[in-house]
């Protein structure tokens, strides 16, 4: 085998901007793969000025001579899919070649309806502030072998069988469980049907493609959406999403072997954010919170939800190169921490007098812990318009190369604006 697979994986809770980073490295790269999660996922691109969302489409689908591939991990909003396709073709930019596996599995109306009852049904403290797109009830009937997937929709007599069956059961939970109306056959079969005429030439065999492509020499990207912490077996557990984000996840959800993959990049913001319920150790209440969230924009690309913000955590940050074997960091928005006088940065956590270095999933410890910072100098200048290390002050160097000694990791990647260029390269 000629050819090697990355990985890029958010190290945080997601949104560490992972869409300019694949955006940044798909240049490289032959083939872009989305390989967990779904339309939840919102990955901003700024090219030319011009800004492109992707929830579902790997984020190389900008670049011409490209395949993009969303694979049998992903679960699939077909009419999302659809939007974003021709939202593309409408501004010309559906350059990349787009292979969606057949073994993805689709979310259906009954999943989005599903995942806003549930929420309901938790009520206020137990809420686990989903995005409501269906995520977890799609993933609960693939594990539960009743799932409908991409290459049902492309097959009228399967597809009529499934959704039967799914829609008896559907119903039975929607009206005697929550009291609401069954939902009808006919329109769903129908707009399935149509969602299959429409995406039949995409669906393929993606670890296939991804297969044939590294065995002539190609390099293939493969794209995690969220994040470390919020992954349903390695974070916070329940306030997490229904896939694995971390590096394990890519290989299964894109169906190519571990050997394969030669460098895996964790994406970890220079500060910290989390939306939805759960705990965030580091979380910044007060006035420098709202500052971070003003200055970073940081409102859900998918839910337009105000993100939680916070500072640096080395604990959780640790944890997350170690349970995904991260081999290169990419920093994103340090610009935003820049006027900020001194910067805290998580180093242990602080519970019942006892110092803990290694993070806890267990949410009876996490919800326990005080962070424990030490503060780094910060730096006035402004730094977007730096291009290399060199460019950036002292202050911001030894930021990075803090992060460096207490991960043990390089930083490779630093992002000191949203704009494509802002990207400054270190030994990749
Ligand atoms: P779900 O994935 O919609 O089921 O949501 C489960 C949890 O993951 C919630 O806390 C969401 O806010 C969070 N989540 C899901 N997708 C993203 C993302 O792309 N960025 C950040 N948080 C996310």
């Amino acid at each position: 085998m000629k050819g090697r697979a990355e990985v890029i994986v958010g190290a945080q809770w997601g949104d560490e901007g992972k869409g300019r980073i694949v955006d940044a490295l798909a240049s490289r790269v032959d083939v872009v793969v989305r390989y967990q999660g779904g339309a939840n996922a919102g990955h901003t691109v700024i090219v030319d000025g011009e800004e492109y969302i992707f929830h579902l489409l790997p984020s190389g689908m900008l670049y011409s001579g490209k395949a993009c591939v969303i694979g049998n991990g992903v679960v699939v909003d077909p009419q999302q899919l659809i939007d974003e396709l021709t939202d593309l073709q409408t501004r010309g930019k559906d350059r990349a070649r787009l292979v969606v596996s057949g073994s993805a599995h689709v979310v259906m109306p009954y999943h989005k309806v599903l995942d806003g009852m549930e929420e309901r049904f938790r009520g206020a403290g137990k809420r686990i502030g989903t995005t409501r797109r269906g995520i977890g009830p799609c993933y609960v009937d693939k594990v539960n072998r009743s799932g409908i997937r991409m290459e049902d929709l492309l097959n009228e007599e399967v597809l009529r069988e499934k959704i039967t069956f799914n829609l008896e059961v559907k119903n039975m939970i929607l009206t005697r469980v929550y009291g609401e109306d069954p939902l009808a056959f006919g329109t769903i079969f129908e707009q399935a049907r149509e969602w299959g005429e429409k995406l039949a030439p995409y669906v393929g065999d993606a670890s296939l493609t991804i297969w044939k492509s590294m065995e002539s020499g190609g390099r293939v990207l493969l794209e995690g959406a969220q994040g470390t912490l919020l992954d349903v077996d390695h974070g916070t557990y329940p306030y997490v999403t229904s896939s694995n984000p971390t590096a394990g996840g890519a290989c299964v959800g894109a169906g190519v072997g571990p050997s394969t993959v030669d460098r895996i990049t964790g994406v970890v913001k220079a500060y910290c954010t989390r939306v939805g319920e759960g705990s965030f150790p580091t979380e910044e209440e007060g006035d420098l919170g709202d500052r971070l969230r003003d200055k970073g924009h940081e409102f859900g690309a998918t839910t337009g939800r105000p993100r939680r913000c916070g500072w640096l955590d080395m604990v959780a940050l640790r944890y997350a190169v170690r349970v995904s074997g991260i081999t290169a960091l990419a920093l994103t928005k340090l610009d935003i921490l820049t006027g900020i006088e001194s910067i805290p940065v998580c180093m242990e956590y602080l519970a019942e007098g006892a110092k803990l270095q290694d993070f806890s999933g267990n949410l009876r410890v996490l919800e326990n812990v005080k962070p424990h910072y030490t503060h780094l100098e910060g730096w006035k200048e402004d730094i977007s318009e730096c291009r290399s290390l060199e460019d950036l002050p002292k202050a911001a160097r030894d930021y990075i190369s803090f992060i460096e000694k207490h991960t043990g990791v390089p930083v490779v990647l630093v992002g000191v604006g949203p704009g494509r260029e802002q990207t400054i390269v270190n030994g990749l």
